[in-house]
């Protein structure tokens, strides 16, 4: 039907007849002449009618307006002297529209698809079909689609074997609820959506594999963020008889060579690595984005004696924190900005925000400025402005609390900080974080729950932990994180059923229901399985960060909203009764549990 697409054509095809064919970006009617900017997915390309040189089409290209689809045949010609458009690729040239067919009529579109216009999200959604047609959004489907035929040539380059693994399965803990899909034929029964390909990875070592990926859609129903989907995609990854150094190593080169190519960045190599403790200590956070160059800095050793309670009491507490964040040149900061983020800081959970203005040091303590300063001895507070080596200029960020809430209310406000005062420093910061506990207490269920997911290994010289200090077990976890976004996670695997078996007692998972939920991998394990161990990444937010877009929607094609619905298709929806009946599925007409 064509001989090029519009954005191909250029200089180099003059006088060539050609055909193209798109959908019309734009019309305009100059005096006799008519011009259409025609676009496909590499472009636009100019088309000219004039009434002499064929009549027809002129008449027919009259009737065209915006989105229609069109087949045109015409010759390459170069544009007149001073209008060429040198921001278009095919700008020095036009194409003299010869015939003209109208293939497709298309109703005014909801939004329009040539202006930059500022369009809602549900609205983009809706017409998905019709927003993918702006160029800087089929670019992003462009440059994932090349993301992942860049990872695909590494992984098959180094022996990898792609394996696609089931998706109406059973549970797969990775810390979210279930979908779960209804069984027809065993009714009252469910599958569940895979949250991973965790556990069939695993038996692909146990097979043999050595070396398996697999391009996974997971489906996790948790609440939604901009970097959350409720279906997602992870390059998900398994290899045996590997080090978790050599798999770090390896996957190093893997996400160096991705942007080397795709985005020709040179990564700076070997990544940093950091303790989650470090991590958590440093900077609040154990997906830190080493680009903000502010650190929280421990005080509680300086405030155990003193008369505040606010301080006194967590500085005591083994649970609790007593943290300090240094922004320079913050003490010109107004009394409404300083409540703001204490504001701010209140959503994390944090009970107030103190600060010390630090204007002049040479005056001692006369030389600050600070609700908390009466609470405090002099020699407390020089000690704080050495620790923090503030000097005049500088404002102090005060945290208290138990350590999760200082933690998450500081780390953020660190964050909204750097980006607030222009202290994001450029480029690309990729960081390894290890050495993660195996286990957390969750003080709701009064239980251990799994940090990373229960088939993590504990580190061998922390097995004698399990019994003695389940707190203080590592684990052989690692996740890597991209400018403050988790981009991949994995860990090297138990393969000994002696300690699955003793980690899901930990886990408080009894004989029964690990039989239950987990006893085909425990048999698995009895028949030869080797060392192993792997990782899964994001591939959306890989994808997200590597586009610079603000949210993973930008990269799925057709992503759920916010509320995991999907505005295209109304799905989530109701289906027919005589569908529940066969799935002897019955809804209860209980208005708490029905929309
Ligand atoms: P994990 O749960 O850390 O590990 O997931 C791996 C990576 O997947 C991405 N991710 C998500 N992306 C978008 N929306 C979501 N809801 C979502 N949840 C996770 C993150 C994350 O780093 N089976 C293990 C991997 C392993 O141990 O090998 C797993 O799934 O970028
Ligand atoms: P108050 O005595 O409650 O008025 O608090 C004095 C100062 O300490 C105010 O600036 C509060 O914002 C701050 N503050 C109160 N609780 C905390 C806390 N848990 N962490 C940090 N600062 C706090």
């Amino acid at each position: 039907m064509r001989s090029h697409y519009c954005g191909d054509l250029s200089i180099n095809h003059l006088n060539q007849e050609v055909i193209v064919c798109g959908w019309v970006n734009r019309r305009r009617d100059h005096g006799g002449v008519i011009f259409i900017d025609l676009r496909d997915r590499e472009g636009i390309v100019q088309l000219v009618f004039d009434p002499q040189h064929s009549p027809e089409s002129f008449t027919l290209a009259d009737q065209v307006r915006s989105e229609y689809v069109l087949q045109v045949k015409g010759q390459i010609r170069p544009r007149p002297k001073g209008t060429e458009n040198l921001d278009l690729a095919t700008g020095q040239i036009e194409v003299w529209g010869q015939d003209l067919k109208i293939l497709n009529a298309s109703e005014t579109p909801p939004f329009p698809v040539d202006e930059k216009m500022e369009v809602g999200e549900e609205t983009r959604l809706r017409y998905r079909y019709i927003d993918l047609r702006r160029p800087e959004n089929l670019q992003r489907l462009r440059t994932r689609s090349l993301i992942v035929q860049q990872l695909r040539n590494f992984l098959d380059s180094q022996g990898f074997i792609d394996i696609d693994t089931p998706i109406l399965t059973k549970s797969t803990p990775e810390g979210a609820r279930d979908f779960l899909v209804p069984s027809r034929t065993h009714p009252g029964e469910f599958f569940a959506l895979p949250q991973s390909p965790q556990l069939f990875k695993q038996l692909l070592m146990v097979a043999g594999i050595d070396r398996y990926y697999q391009v996974a859609h997971c489906f996790r129903d948790e609440d939604l963020r901009a970097d959350r989907q409720p279906e997602f995609t992870q390059l998900d990854i398994e290899t045996s008889f590997i080090h978790e150094d050599t798999l770090m190593d390896l996957m190093e080169q893997m996400i160096t060579k991705l942007f080397a190519t795709v985005l020709n960045t040179q990564l700076t190599t070997p990544f940093t690595r950091m303790a989650y403790t470090e991590a958590l200590n440093q900077f609040g956070s154990d997906k830190p984005d080493l680009r903000i160059p502010l650190k929280l800095i421990d005080i509680g050793d300086l405030m155990q004696e003193v008369e505040f309670k606010v301080f006194s009491e967590p500085a005591q507490n083994p649970q609790s924190r007593v943290a300090v964040l240094r922004l320079p040149g913050g003490a010109t900061l107004s009394r409404k900005e300083i409540d703001d983020y204490t504001k701010f800081t209140a959503t994390y959970g944090a009970k107030g925000l103190a600060y010390i203005k630090v204007i002049n040091c040479s005056q001692g303590t006369e030389g600050l400025q600070s609700p908390i300063l009466k609470f405090i001895p002099n020699e407390v507070v020089e000690e704080i402005l050495n620790r923090t080596q503030a000097v005049d200029g500088d404002i102090l960020f005060f945290g208290a609390d138990k350590s999760y809430i200082v933690n998450e209310a500081l780390g953020a406000l660190r964050v909204k900080l750097g980006h607030d005062h222009g202290l994001v420093e450029q480029g690309w910061r990729p960081l390894w974080v290890v050495d993660f506990p195996m286990f957390e207490w969750d003080e709701k269920e009064n239980r251990w729950h799994a940090l990373h997911h229960p088939f993590t290994s504990p580190k061998e010289e922390d097995l004698p932990l399990l019994e003695q200090n389940p707190a203080a077990c590592r684990s052989r976890a690692y996740d890597l994180v991209l400018n403050g976004t988790e981009v991949g996670g994995g860990s090297m695997r138990i393969f000994q059923s002696k300690t699955q078996a003793q980690v899901f007692q930990l886990l408080g998972i009894n004989d029964v229901e690990v039989q239950e939920k987990f006893g085909f991998l425990l048999n698995a394990l009895k028949y030869g399985c080797p060392p192993h161990g792997g990782i899964a990444f994001g591939l959306d937010r890989l994808a997200m960060l590597m586009t610079r877009s603000n949210s993973i929607r930008e990269v799925i094609a057709f992503p759920k909203t916010q509320t995991a619905s999907c505005p295209l298709t109304e799905a989530p929806g109701s289906v027919s009764e005589s569908q529940l009946r066969e799935l002897k599925i019955k809804i209860i007409n209980q208005p708490s549990l029905v929309k």
